[in-house]
C-alpha cells in the first residue's frame, strides 16, 4: 500500500465539505441557512441521492443532472471537468436520427462529469471510479416511506437503483476515505458517464480520452448487483432483422411473397437453435423484443422486421459477438437467401470481472454494462447497491440500508483496488 498522503488541501476539503450546507432545498426547509447542525453520514447520503433521483436525466437529457453534480463536487473541493462527447456516431447505427448533439453551442450537448481531488491537473489515477447518470424512461418522482429514515425504510424512483445509487454512494464512500487520510487524492478520480443505457457513448468518450495516457490500475463500476461483488456479465448482442416479400392479394398467396411468413420462420429457428452456453453464465438467449410487418390483413405484407437483444453466454469479450452474428446470418440464408438484411451493434461476448476480495458475496448478472466498453488492461470491479430486477420497472427502489451498505463495500474495494 502506498503511503497516504494526507495534505493541507485535503484536510481543507475534508471540513470545507462539514460547512456548506447540501442540497439546499428550494422550499428552504430545516436543511438549509447558517449555523448548520453537522449533518449525519446517513443524511448527507440520503440528500445527495435524493437530489440526483429528483432530476430527470433519461439517456440523451442528462445535462441538468451532469451540472448538478460538477456543482455538487467543486463546492467540496475536487477539481472538476465537463467531458464533452466529441463524437455522435457510436452505437447510433440502430438509431435514426442519431438524438445526439455535437453542437459546440447547444446547451443541450452531452457530458461525462469527472471529478478529481488530487492536483488540478490530474494526469492519470491510479484508480478510476464510475457510474452512468442517465436512467430509462419515464422520470418516477422520488418518494421515501419513512421520516426520519431507518435501515429498512424503501426509497423509490427513477434512477433510486440504477445507477444514482451506486453514484451516491461512491461519491460518499470516497469522500470518507479522503476524510481519514487512508487515500492519496493523486490517485483516484470519479467519472461520472452519460448514455450507459444507450448507446455506451459516454464511456466510449472516457475510453478515447485515456488513449494516450497511463492506463489507469483498476476501474470500479457502479450498478445494481445487490451489494455483491460481480464476477461478470452476460455478452451481449443487438439486432434488426428485416425481411422484404412481394405484394399481393391475400387469396393468391402465390403470387406473392410474405414477409411476415419468412421472419416467422426465422425467428423460430433463431429461438430453437443453441446459441452457446457455459458453466458461470447459463445459456445465450434471445429476446424478440419488438416486430412489424404488413399492412392490412388481406394483403401480402411486403416487408417486415424484428429487433432482437441477445444475451450470450460464451467467450471471448472481443469475439463471441461475431460467431454469434455469423450464426444468426446462416440461420436466416437457411431459411430464405434473398429475403433478409440484418444490421447489428457491436457487442461483445461474457465479461469477467474481479471477484476474489476478502468479505464479500459474489453474482454473475445478465445484464450489459459499461465495463467491456472502457479499453484496457485495469482490473475492473463490478458492484453496487439494489437489485437489476426492480431496476427500469415501476417500482424501482431500494432500503437505506442497502444504499449505507454499499459506501462500506465502495471503500473496501477502494482500499483493494490501491493496496499495492
Ligand atoms: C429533461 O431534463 C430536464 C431536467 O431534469 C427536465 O425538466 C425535462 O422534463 C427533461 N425532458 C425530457 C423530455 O425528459
Ligand atoms: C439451457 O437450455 C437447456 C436446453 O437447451 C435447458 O435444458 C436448460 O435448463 C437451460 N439452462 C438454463 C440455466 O436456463
Ligand atoms: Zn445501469
Amino acid at each position: 500500500m502506498r503511503t497516504p498522503l494526507i495534505t493541507l488541501g485535503l484536510l481543507g476539503l475534508a471540513s470545507a465539505s462539514r460547512q456548506i450546507p447540501l442540497n439546499p432545498r428550494p422550499d428552504g426547509d430545516s436543511l438549509t441557512g447558517a449555523n448548520l447542525p453537522l449533518k449525519s453520514p446517513r443524511e448527507v447520503l440520503l440528500s445527495l441521492h435524493r437530489s440526483l433521483v429528483e432530476i430527470s436525466s433519461t439517456t440523451y437529457n442528462e445535462t441538468a443532472v451532469g451540472h448538478f453534480l460538477a456543482d455538487y463536487l467543486s463546492s467540496r473541493g475536487y477539481n472538476t471537468e465537463l467531458q464533452y462527447l466529441s463524437s455522435d456516431g457510436f452505437g447510433a447505427e440502430l438509431q435514426s436520427p442519431s438524438p445526439v448533439s455535437s453542437d459546440p453551442a447547444d446547451p443541450k450537448r452531452r457530458f461525462n462529469v469527472l471529478a478529481w481531488p488530487g492536483p488540478s491537473d490530474p494526469g492519470t489515477p491510479r484508480l478510476i471510479i464510475t457510474s452512468h447518470i442517465d436512467v430509462v424512461p419515464p422520470h418516477i418522482p422520488y418518494s421515501i416511506s419513512d421520516d426520519p429514515p431507518t435501515s429498512s425504510t424503501v426509497i423509490r424512483g427513477r434512477g433510486s437503483v440504477d445507477a444514482k445509487g451506486a453514484v451516491a454512494a461512491q461519491v460518499l464512500a470516497l469522500q470518507t476515505l479522503l476524510d481519514e487520510g487512508s487515500v492519496n487524492p493523486q490517485d483516484v478520480m470519479l467519472a461520472f458517464v452519460v448514455g450507459e443505457e444507450n448507446p455506451g457513448d459516454g464511456i466510449r468518450e472516457l475510453s478515447e480520452s485515456l488513449r494516450h495516457k497511463v492506463p489507469p490500475e483498476a476501474v470500479i463500476f457502479g450498478e445494481p448487483t445487490e451489494n455483491k461483488l460481480a464476477c461478470g456479465h452476460k455478452g451481449a448482442l443487438f439486432c434488426v432483422i428485416e425481411a422484404r416479400g412481394a405484394a399481393g392479394h391475400s387469396g393468391y398467396p402465390w403470387l406473392g411473397k410474405s414477409a411476415n411468413e419468412v421472419l416467422i420462420k426465422a425467428l423460430a429457428e433463431v429461438l430453437a437453435t443453441d446459441l452457446g452456453s457455459s458453466e458461470r453464465f447459463g445459456n445465450t438467449t434471445v429476446n424478440v423484443g419488438k416486430m412489424g410487418g404488413g399492412v392490412a390483413m388481406n394483403v401480402i405484407p411486403e416487408f417486415a422486421a424484428a429487433e432482437i437483444a441477445i444475451r450470450i453466454a460464451i467467450g471471448p469479450e472481443d469475439g463471441a459477438n461475431t460467431i454469434i452474428r455469423d450464426r444468426l446470418r446462416e440461420i436466416l440464408d437457411g431459411v430464405d437467401p434473398d429475403a433478409f438484411s440484418m444490421k447489428c451493434t457491436h457487442g461483445y461476448g461474457v465479461v469477467e470481472t474481479e471477484c476474489s476480495v476478502p468479505g464479500f458475496e459474489t453474482i454473475v448478472v445478465n445484464y450489459g454494462t459499461d465495463v467491456p466498453n472502457l479499453d484496457g488492461s485495469h482490473v475492473r470491479y463490478l458492484y453496487g447497491p439494489g437489485s437489476i430486477l426492480v431496476a427500469h420497472g415501476p417500482d424501482e427502489g431500494l432500503t437505506v440500508g442497502s444504499l449505507e451498505e454499499a459506501v462500506e463495500g465502495y471503500k473496501q474495494l477502494i482500499l483493494h483496488a490501491l493496496r499495492k
